[in-house]
């Protein structure tokens, strides 16, 4: 019996260590998300002067608060600031550091347990790189999608990223109100494997793997009018800066 368990145990270990990398803690996919300020204002009570899509963050598909004693302290990523400034800007707190802490915590600590991605700077580097790279916002300029006072229908929206990446994004938009006649694009999701090559986000995330509250989740209890899965039926309105 004792020596069964032994061995039960042993085995155990030799495979967890044989294969770290399907370890259930491990995440599979990278979600780079973008926000559009315009939209993110109208639910949060900010007044943006920002007319770009800007970085929201880069979501491992597992795990949150993976590391609570890896504080996060901007001098590692000192030389980035100029660039985290304009390309990942607090909507909320302009010129404080508080989103990026909170997006540290939550989801770089986690994207740490890859080696790729192991340190602040790694994490954050990366995150702007994969960015620049996609450069979304030129992207859908080119493709004649433009903060307009008209409507852009869901499909025409899609098709763009969908074309141009050759993957399926994710994206999200706010609805004004319940029986609006429109919705309001907010937030759009490229997804990459852990070699960073692009990859197909699911379209629809179960609920109980959509990790964000405050900051990340405008979709909780008190956040009525947060985003969600674009409705593919109605209008979608790119709002331009107010
Ligand atoms: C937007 O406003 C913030 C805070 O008032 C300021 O630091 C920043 O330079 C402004 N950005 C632009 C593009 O005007
Ligand atoms: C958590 O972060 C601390 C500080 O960087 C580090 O020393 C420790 O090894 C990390 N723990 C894990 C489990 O990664
Ligand atoms: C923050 O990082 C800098 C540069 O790596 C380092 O010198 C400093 O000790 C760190 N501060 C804390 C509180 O860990």
């Amino acid at each position: 019996m004792r020596l069964a368990s032994l061995l039960l145990v042993c085995l155990a270990a030799a495979f967890s260590s044989a294969f770290v990398i399907s370890s259930p803690h491990m995440w599979t996919k990278l979600i780079l998300t973008h926000h559009w300020p315009e939209t993110f204002c109208t639910m949060e009570q900010c007044h943006p002067n920002i007319s770009y899509w800007t970085l929201h963050g880069l979501w491992p598909d597992k795990g949150n608060d993976c590391n609570s004693s890896w504080h996060f302290n901007t001098s590692e990523i000192e030389d980035l600031l100029p660039d985290m400034e304009k390309s990942w800007p607090d909507l909320l707190n302009p010129s404080s550091s508080k989103f990026w802490s909170y997006e540290w915590h939550k989801h770089g600590t986690c994207a740490a347990r890859a080696e790729s991605l192991n340190s602040e700077h790694k994490y954050f580097s990366k995150a702007l790189e994969l960015y620049h790279k996609l450069d979304l916002n030129s992207v859908l300029q080119k493709f004649d999608i433009i903060p307009s006072e008209k409507y852009y229908s869901f499909a025409q929206i899609e098709g763009v990223i969908q074309n141009f990446y050759g993957v399926t994004p994710k994206i999200q938009c706010a609805n004004p109100s319940k029986n609006a006649d429109h919705q309001l694009l907010g937030q759009i999701e490229i997804c990459f494997n852990p070699d960073f090559t692009l990859l197909d986000c699911e379209k629809h995330v179960p609920m109980k793997t959509i990790p964000m509250r405050g900051w990340d989740d405008p979709m909780g209890v008190d956040h009525p009018s947060g985003f969600s899965v674009c409705d593919n039926d109605v209008p979608v309105y790119y709002p331009p800066l107010s």
